[in-house]
């Protein structure tokens, strides 16, 4: 008899763990009943920059207990034929993915929206696409008000600080924001619903699938031309450079904990690993196969020749995850800058690499003028052979190297 008892039990506890590990595999979720269903919508713009953000995010979530199905709202302004877009079929294949003229979409209402999702309900938004309070922008927040999801979590921008004088790096959350910028208006026009929004502010992102190369092809179109490097200042100042993975770990972070999300609000979004502008030079070079020695670095006084074509900016403006550590549990990033060049290095090549034409004008004046160690003329000339009157270079260096960042946020 008692021997009998104990089989039972013993089957009967299989049978409770195979249905408790069950939610947790993606092919039999959805065959499965749950009491908590949360469904995930994340709005995807059309790439161009980073496109492969929600990629990434569907990647995350699909592993994600909390999550029970994922759908892509996806701008149809997207090309189907790039990355990460003509991936979703073969690497997402548990994601329903809904296309909707959403860049287009001055007139869309949340209706429309609706509409479009079949009326489906969603639990949590990830908004990586709306570019202010309008419009589609405005749709998906009074969707999110009427669905009462548990948490709208927007990517953002740290390109929308404006350090003054008391900023310390890196930048807090608390850092002057520029108001009238979209996501600023995007996040007022949240908070006025009410509703439980997580906003992130990312900096520079690097990714497979990523249609945007050019901070980091900056260091190597130089390296594997055997050209200088004009760096601003004295190259100390630190950048933050993330794989978008770790940005994907990031934005799923408020699901480990919700209220503290809520509460907090607002986020940096970047590498806890920070790299100065000549350090990055060097570890490009290394992924390169080119010898420390062989890197020619050349500080320039940037009040003389402005940004020229350097894709960071001239001061430090940086900003670190270290409140997405306290508040979240974030553990900080996985992927590895040094390793992951390696991979980038290939692409690099694979894109054309060191046959691609290059402006490389403002090199020239900085250089030219900043230097004498060489000819400078006849190293330019084998790339980028505009004819040059170097009796002027001064006066253009100084009008035409300048380039104001004003209006840059959208480039993080
Ligand atoms: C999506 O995130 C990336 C990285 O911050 C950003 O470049 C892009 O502007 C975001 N899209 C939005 C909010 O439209
Ligand atoms: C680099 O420049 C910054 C800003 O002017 C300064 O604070 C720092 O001490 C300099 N570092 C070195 C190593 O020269």
């Amino acid at each position: 008899m008692m021997k009998f008892q104990l089989v039972v039990s013993a089957a009967s506890l299989i049978v409770g763990s195979t249905a408790f590990v069950a939610p947790n595999t993606a092919s039999q979720r959805s065959s499965t009943t749950h009491l908590d269903m949360s469904a995930a919508l994340i709005v995807q713009n059309k790439g161009g920059g980073h496109g492969e953000l929600g990629y990434q995010l569907a990647k995350a979530l699909t592993d994600h207990e909390k999550i029970t199905s994922i759908t892509i709202l996806q701008d149809d302004a997207c090309n189907d034929e790039k990355e990460p877009f003509k991936s979703y079929s073969s690497d997402l294949p548990d994601v329903k993915v809904v296309k909707a003229p959403l860049s287009s979409g001055d007139s869309m209402t949340s209706a429309d929206v609706k509409s479009l999702l079949g009326d489906a309900t969603f639990e949590y938004i990830w908004d990586n696409c709306s570019k202010g309070a309008e419009g589609s922008g405005k749709a998906i927040c009074d969707c999110a008000k009427d669905w009462g999801v548990k948490l709208l979590t927007y990517v953002s921008s740290a390109g929308m600080y404006q350090p003054d004088d008391d900023t310390t790096f890196p930048m807090p959350e608390t850092t002057p924001i520029k108001e009238t910028s979209g996501q600023a208006q995007y996040d007022a026009y949240a908070v006025e619903l009410g509703l439980p929004l997580v906003s992130f502010r990312p900096q520079y992102i690097y990714g497979e699938k990523s249609n945007k190369h050019d901070y980091i092809d900056w260091y190597f179109h130089r390296l594997v031309r055997e050209l200088p490097l004009p760096i601003p200042e004295n190259g100390t100042q630190k950048v933050s450079l993330t794989n978008s993975k770790d940005v994907a770990r990031l934005l799923i972070a408020p699901l480990d904990n919700e209220e503290a999300a809520v509460e907090q609000r607002f986020f940096n979004c970047g590498n806890d690993k920070l790299y100065s502008y000549d350090e990055v030079a060097y570890m490009c070079a290394e992924a390169a196969g080119i010898a420390k020695e062989n890197v020619m670095i050349e500080h320039y006084d940037s009040e003389l020749y402005g940004k020229a074509y350097f894709p960071f900016r001239l001061t430090n403006f940086y900003v670190a995850p270290d409140m997405a550590k306290e508040k979240l549990g974030y553990t900080g990033s996985q992927c590895d800058l040094a390793e992951d060049l390696k991979w980038y290095y290939q692409g690099f090549n694979d894109r054309g690499g060191i046959d691609e034409k290059i402006p490389l004008i403002k090199d020239a004046e900085i250089t030219v003028l900043s230097i004498t160690r060489f000819e400078v003329g006849s190293i330019y000339d084998k790339w980028d052979p505009i004819p040059m009157d170097w009796s002027e270079v001064q006066e253009l260096g100084i009008e035409a190297g300048w380039m104001e960042e004003e209006d840059d946020i959208s480039i993080n």
